[in-house]
């Protein structure tokens, strides 16, 4: 069962304080969102890796607030019990707060109950105007991939003592701006442990080891649905696209021999109205 938790529980949840870690994945429509909160999950993100699991693309850079809130209103049909939080994609809060509360409204009008975005100590100005407006935000730090192009490539950050110093000075602005909880993706463990130690709201770890206040996983990775990539941090509990192929396959062949539908999964007539239609 999973637990109903609010925003301000969340905010004060750390393991350091006897809280157990928080389990976030991520979810784009209704089954899976019916799967995630059966499994007991705390939070349902409705990531922009939507980009890349659904809808085909290479990187988060194609999707749009259209995209993230269609899925949005997708899960929240299915009422799942984990507080939804929607990704604002990129190019969604990067030129004004205007954008940024606009957009993160069309969010949570659509079914999210917080929102996420990504960066640092250049991003408090969006998270402070958000806030204003009442909407939750999730903090994300470390490998973020909406700036793949600028990192070059989906890369481990903050590897040096100077960069992991300015991570955490990234974090705390973001706390004083008004985060109640930080997502830390592709970073060091000891760099995930210092921030985890030092911010008073949850850390939820992807990539960053195991002493974060939570861990994410993308639904796909997690269930083993393809195998085109693999990083380190993912660990697969399911090979639903191997056991999908098979089954697909199986279905194929009754098909073509005539082994399916038998006559169980068949609709019938009263015999009399049968007998009348075959006799024409
Ligand atoms: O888009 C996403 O799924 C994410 C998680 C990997 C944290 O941002």
């Amino acid at each position: 069962m999973s637990t109903s938790w609010t925003v301000p529980t969340l905010a004060r949840h750390k393991v350091a304080n006897g809280g157990t870690p928080l389990v976030m994945v991520t979810a784009y429509d209704a089954p899976g969102a019916r799967m995630v909160d059966a499994a007991g999950a705390d939070l349902i993100l409705v990531g922009d890796s939507l980009a890349m699991v659904v809808l085909g693309y290479d990187d988060p850079l194609q999707v749009t607030v259209a995209d993230i809130a269609y899925h949005v209103a997708a899960v929240r049909r299915a009422k799942p019990t984990p507080l939804v939080v929607g990704d604002l994609p990129w190019m969604s809060y990067h030129l004004s707060e205007v954008d940024a509360v606009t957009n993160a409204a069309t969010l949570i009008r659509a079914g999210a109950q917080a929102v996420k975005l990504e960066g640092g100590r250049k991003r408090v100005p969006m998270v402070q105007a958000i806030v204003s407006a009442e909407i939750p935000v999730m903090g994300h730090l470390g490998l973020t991939p909406q700036s793949t192009h600028a990192m070059g490539g989906f890369r481990v950050q903050a590897k040096e003592v100077a960069a992991a110093r300015a991570l955490l000075d990234d974090a705390k602005a973001l706390v004083d701006a008004g985060v109640f909880a930080i997502v830390l993706e592709g970073i060091p463990d000891v760099v995930a442990e210092l921030i985890t130690a030092e911010i008073p709201v949850p850390t939820i770890g992807i990539g960053a080891g195991p002493t974060c206040d939570g861990q994410v996983l993308v639904f796909h990775d997690l269930l083993g649905f393809e195998d085109r990539l693999r990083p380190k941090f993912v660990r697969r509990y399911a090979n639903l696209g191997a056991d999908g192929i098979e089954a697909i396959s199986r279905y194929a062949a009754d098909v073509r021999t005539g082994a399916f539908p038998a006559d169980a999964e068949t609709y019938h007539t009263s015999a009399e109205v049968a007998a009348a239609l075959r006799a024409r």
